[in-house]
């Protein structure tokens, strides 16, 4: 059987569905060559010293990996001369990042989580890159950060590479999910799945248990009912599973179903979540409704939130489609 590599696949979508602009087409190919070379860096650990503090932190207070500014730089430097993009934007910078003007401009808007699971870095578990497309609406000179401020639906692809046991690139163009597993041998990225379809229900579910404490009475209820198993009002025993990686927890949910939540919780009442809006929710949710599943913050779809900062946090609930909708539910009721 010939194997289809990204490049083929991305003509072929082209040709059959006719929305994925050449630029486009660039744009994805240049963030899966960058993803290469970040998953080098990856897989050298500590021969390459990768691992370990970068000694700084980004504006969310957090304290900077080696590798979270090393995969900020892969990208931005992959990406501003091709052309196809007018900014960029990233979790580890500040603000906007405009194309230089040596450069031209084009009309993308890239935003990205340059490496996804730092905390599991130094402690050699999978990690990731996420990446959102938006397209620059309106012909005004110049890019600013209102330009970025657009909800999750109007996304024109999203995806992630997981740097784990393989490394694999998942994709939506808004045609269904794809992934790719990257052949070490020729550094080629080949379609290893397509039309990813996530199971409507499921006995799996991820959450960070050690905050149970602080969370909402629906998120309680929905997590005491699974806890409760066989005997209990769902009448079925769950797993659990917490890689720590939305990467790697929503690549788990696309290959076999499950249902991810990082709630709100009571710890820091006025901050709606953990998980960034532009660069972690919106492109997991793209997926995942592109996959069949569902994608929530509790009280509406993540992909119509109207965002008004950059770095602003979601309350995520996302997966298997019945299960989101029960714990949507929980919380429609209480409200
Ligand atoms: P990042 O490493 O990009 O800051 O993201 C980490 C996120 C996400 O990947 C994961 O689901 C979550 O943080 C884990 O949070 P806890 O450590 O609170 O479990
Ligand atoms: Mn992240
Ligand atoms: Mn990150």
């Amino acid at each position: 059987m010939s194997r289809v590599s990204l490049t083929r696949y991305l003509v072929e979508q082209q040709r059959e569905h006719g929305h994925i602009p050449s630029q486009l087409r660039l744009l994805i190919e240049v963030v899966a060559r960058a993803c290469k070379h970040i998953a080098i860096s990856v897989n050298k650990g500590a021969l390459g010293e990768v691992l370990g503090s970068a000694d700084t932190e980004n504006i969310q207070g957090e304290v900077q990996k080696k590798l979270d500014v090393i995969s900020n730089e892969v990208l931005i430097e992959a990406n501003e001369w091709g052309g196809h993009l007018a900014a960029m934007a990233s979790e580890e910078m500040d603000s906007i990042h405009v194309v230089p003007h040596r450069y031209p401009q084009g009309e993308y808007l890239l935003l990205f989580d340059p490496l996804d699971g730092s905390s599991n870095i130094d402690v050699n578990v999978s990690i990731g890159t996420i990446f959102s497309v938006l397209r620059k609406v309106g012909h005004h000179r110049g890019v600013s950060e209102e330009d970025f401020l657009q909800p999750g639906r109007a996304q024109a692809a999203a995806g992630y590479c997981v740097y784990g046991p393989q490394t694999t690139l998942v994709l939506t163009v808004g045609e269904g999910v794809a992934m790719f597993t990257l052949d070490r041998e020729t550094g080629s990225w080949v379609l290893t799945q397509d039309r990813v379809q996530i199971p409507a229900d499921t006995k799996e579910f991820a959450i960070n248990m050690s905050n149970l404490r602080h969370w909402a009475a629906p998120v309680r209820q929905y997590i005491d009912e699974c806890l409760a198993g066989k005997d209990g009002p769902r009448s079925k025993d769950f797993n659990m599973r917490w890689v720590a990686s939305m990467v790697a927890d929503v690549h788990r949910i696309l290959t076999r179903g499950g249902v991810f939540l990082y709630p709100w919780d009571q710890r820091e009442p006025t901050k709606p979540g953990k998980l960034r809006l532009m660069y972690e929710a919106n492109p997991m949710a793209f997926l995942v409704e592109q996959a069949g599943g569902m994608a929530t913050n509790g009280e509406q779809r993540i992909m119509d939130i109207m965002p008004t900062a950059l770095h602003e946090r979601v309350s995520v609930m996302l997966g298997s489609k019945n299960e989101v909708q029960r714990v949507t539910d929980y919380h429609r009721q209480a409200a």
